[in-house]
């Protein structure tokens, strides 16, 4: 039998992969960052010289491994760990460009989906809930004001510019972010990271989690 999946989207810096990684915890779910593979694919990308126009052919010879750890999963391209690079400025100006790739969102889709048949699954990302696990009855979709998350990400000490990639993750043609149907929608700009785990779990025990 699938697992159970709780859908967690929303714009950078929202506050989507501090929730999911608490809430996982809680109910001893596997926490997955679907950013993550796009950022290792994005890594690979900027290492091999390629650009999103060259990306589906270069897609395909790609080898990405999915790792249990504890932290959740790492991921191996080509067999080299990608977690050290997944921050790194020349991965996050590449990310977004690189995911707008219909080719390369097949490649990590059929990764996520994967994972499903083995764990119960906390999963954020951007379409989560809209495209690549709709008929899950758990999604939600995390916002803040921009300032606000402009201010969590500097704080973060990260590089890349957070209102540029939520404009070209919104208005690509496959996948753009979105709230999906059926989700419930938290804004974070006032609750501490507490408070948001606390609202998920609680809309979660409502819903018939079990
Ligand atoms: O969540 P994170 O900031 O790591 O995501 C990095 C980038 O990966 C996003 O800005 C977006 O371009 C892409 N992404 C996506 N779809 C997802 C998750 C991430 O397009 N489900």
């Amino acid at each position: 039998m699938p697992g159970r999946v709780i859908a967690i989207d929303g714009p950078a810096a929202s506050g989507k992969s501090s929730v999911s990684r608490g809430v996982a915890e809680r109910l001893g779910f596997l926490f997955v960052s679907s950013g993550h593979f796009y950022r290792a694919f994005a890594w690979g990308a900027a290492r091999d010289g390629i650009s999103p126009e060259q990306a589906p052919f270069w897609i395909t010879g790609r080898k990405l491994e999915v790792r249990r750890d504890a932290s959740g999963v790492s991921l191996l391209l080509d067999g080299e760990n990608a977690t050290p690079h997944l921050s790194e400025a020349t991965t996050a100006s590449m990310v977004s460009p690189l995911a707008a790739v219909p080719s390369v969102r097949d490649a990590v889709n059929a990764r996520l989906r994967a994972l499903t048949a083995e764990h119960d699954l906390v999963m954020e990302g951007r379409d989560i809930g809209s495209v690549v696990l709709p008929d899950t009855p758990w999604k939600f979709y995390l916002d803040a004001s921009p300032e606000e998350r402009a201010r969590r990400r500097a704080k973060e000490g990260a590089v890349d510019s957070v209102a540029e990639r939520d404009r070209l993750d919104s208005t690509r043609a496959t996948a753009p972010l979105t709230i999906p149907e059926g989700a419930i929608v938290i804004d974070t700009t006032h609750l501490d990271l507490e408070g948001v785990i606390e609202a998920v779990l609680g809309r979660l025990n409502a819903e018939g989690l079990r």
